[in-house]
């Protein structure tokens, strides 16, 4: 299969893409959700009860992410976005680290937001993140407190960036899922919104399989540079 440089190529990723960078996944045994409860650090609810709790939880995963370095699977996407011409490669990362970003992907909607950048709770200014505060919880400077600019359970996603996903979805010829196990909504729905040609790459078979053509079993790392040659022809 040789994917022409003008069709239109969409790519999702979770957590799977970077579990071979160090990164732990959410639902996998010893995973984020397997360790922690979500209830008490991902959800508008829990970060009013305890900041300083969300906001340690936080830190540590900034201090993983910034440790780690992207992996065979974030260079391979790289290379298949450029292989296209331009404006026909959209990825749509679920991941709030930034490993596509410092792989060199350019066209990429963070759809759950981004663990590495903060967005005041009260006036909702958006700045890069700091490895440490002059005071904790940090506030920003109109006196509001700072949250890591993630999406939480319970909030609703960007309309914007589901807007553009949404039209992708409907104008795309090829759909590839990486490394999601299809368990948190809208995204796990996008497959069943999309007539394009779709292809998922995971350990292990997804929530929403039926949706896919094709299922390749096995590492990212491994399994997506092989799928990209082949998609490119290089
Ligand atoms: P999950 O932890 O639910 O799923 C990760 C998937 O990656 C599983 O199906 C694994 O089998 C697969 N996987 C693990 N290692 C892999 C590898 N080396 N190669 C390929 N696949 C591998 O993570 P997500 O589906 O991303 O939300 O979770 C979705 C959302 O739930 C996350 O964005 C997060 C979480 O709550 C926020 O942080 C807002």
């Amino acid at each position: 299969m040789f994917i022409d440089r003008n069709s239109k190529v969409m790519v999702l990723t979770g957590a799977g893409i970077s579990a071979e960078s160090g990164l732990k996944t959410f639902r996998e045994p010893g995973g984020m959700w397997d360790t922690y409860d979500w209830r008490e650090l991902a959800t508008p609810a829990a970060f009013e009860k305890s900041p300083e709790k969300v906001w340690e939880f936080y830190m540590e995963r900034r201090r993983q992410i910034r440790d780690a370095q992207p992996n065979e699977a974030h260079k391979a996407l790289v290379r298949l976005e450029k292989h296209m011409n331009p404006g026909r490669f959209l990825l749509v990362s679920q991941n709030v680290d930034d490993l596509h970003e410092r792989a060199g992907q350019k066209n990429i909607i963070k759809i759950h937001g981004s663990a590495m950048r903060d967005i005041c709770a009260s006036c909702g200014s958006v700045l890069d993140s700091a490895d440490s505060y002059n005071e904790f919880p940090p506030r920003h400077a109109c006196g509001g407190l700072l949250r890591p600019d993630v999406v939480w359970f319970g909030e609703p996603l960007n309309s914007r960036d589901l807007k553009t996903a949404m039209d992708w979805l409907l104008s795309c010829d090829y759909f590839i899922v990486i490394g999601t196990s299809g368990n948190v909504f809208p995204v796990a729905q996008f497959v069943y919104q999309t007539e394009a040609t779709k292809i998922y790459i995971g350990l292990e078979e997804p929530e929403n399989s039926r949706g896919f053509q094709q299922v390749k079993l096995g590492k990212a790392g491994i399994v997506l540079p092989e799928l990209i040659e082949e998609l490119c022809e290089v």
